[in-house]
């Protein structure tokens, strides 16, 4: 069974009023925790990988062990490279089997983006492959900054409807409040679904994707603390928030953050409890476990996708 692309998916989702769970792979423990959760729950998925988890792993170590995935659990599953930030890496990617590609021009001004979003769009589609655009900045929002500034950083809704139409895209990332990492709010966690409403709006069927999504769960915060770690202040994207975005437009909801998280706590805790052990299957094995449990929850009580594959 191939890879898949996203569009089956997306469309389904988008009708369903669910999304995909797109999760960061860097290694054997992460892919099969994932996989493994899917299965016994019967869920779509993406599997992204990013230009510094390919350089991490090697291209071809990532490749064959999502192929040994799908072989393994009979799953569809979509294959994407995760923010790809100039034409070559996507190009690579493509030519290498990926399903699906993001290209990542945010930084850029809105013309720019638009023309280096089109020549992955066109490389990409004359291959099968999708894509995945970006519009908006996904920068932390500092306390200093003020309302009016604070703007600036979220998806421009004047903006979408040219983007999408001029560059061919499949999906676009855009930016409502969240942002990568374990440190995403300073106060009270805010999402601006007025934008994601609005985008809504003028793009009608059209998926919208949500990065920075973790929800930085706190028992695994706590864990991290407990044996060893320091993570003060920790704080990510309310459960609640996710479930309201993906009955919106939302059809993939990035997720890497969180599976960290899962997988730092297991391995913490393996080792304040057993710290004679040296055998890595001892500690990897439950952290491949944690991650499993953690995927299986987000499948099933937070993306609403378990039973749509
Ligand atoms: O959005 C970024 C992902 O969390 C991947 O992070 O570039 O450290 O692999 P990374
Ligand atoms: P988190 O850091 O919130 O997990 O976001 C991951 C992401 O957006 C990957 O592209
Ligand atoms: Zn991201």
């Amino acid at each position: 069974m191939p890879l898949v692309t996203s569009k089956e998916m997306f469309r389904k989702a988008y009708e369903g009023g669910y999304a995909i769970g797109a999760f960061n792979v860097n290694n054997m423990e992460i892919i099969q925790g994932i996989t493994e959760a899917a299965k016994e729950v019967n869920a779509p998925l993406i599997l992204q990988v990013s230009a510094g988890a390919r350089k991490y792993a090697k291209h071809i170590y990532l490749m064959k062990l999502v192929e040994a995935a799908v072989a393994d659990t009979g799953l569809d599953i979509c294959l994407h490279l995760d923010h790809g930030e100039d034409f070559e890496i996507c190009k690579s990617c493509i030519d290498g089997g990926f399903t699906s590609v993001m290209i990542d021009g945010s930084k850029y001004p809105l013309e720019e983006n638009i023309k280096l979003t089109k020549q992955v769009v066109d490389y990409a589609h004359s291959k099968g492959v999708v894509v995945e655009g970006e519009l908006g900045r996904l920068a932390g929002i500092e306390d200093a900054i003020n309302v009016a500034d604070e703007d600036a950083f979220f998806t421009d809704q004047d903006e979408v409807e040219v983007f999408v139409r001029e560059t061919g895209v499949d999906s676009l990332a855009i930016a409502i409040g969240t942002s990568h990492g374990a440190y995403k709010f300073k106060g009270e966690p805010r999402l601006r679904f007025d934008i994601l409403e609005e985008i809504q709006r003028r793009l009608p069927g059209f998926p919208i994707v949500l990065h920075g999504a973790s929800s930085v769960i706190p028992e695994l915060v706590e864990d991290v603390n407990k044996y060893g770690g320091k993570m003060p202040g920790a704080k990510g994207v309310p459960e609640d928030m996710l479930r309201k975005a993906a009955s919106m437009a939302v059809c993939k909801i990035n997720i890497d953050s969180d599976l960290r998280l899962a997988m730092t706590a297991s391995i913490r805790k393996h080792f304040a409890l057993y710290p004679e052990d040296f055998d890595p299957r001892k500690y990897l094995g439950p952290a491949r476990q944690a991650i499993k449990e953690l995927v299986k929850h987000k499948l099933v009580n937070v993306l609403g996708c378990a039973g749509k594959a």
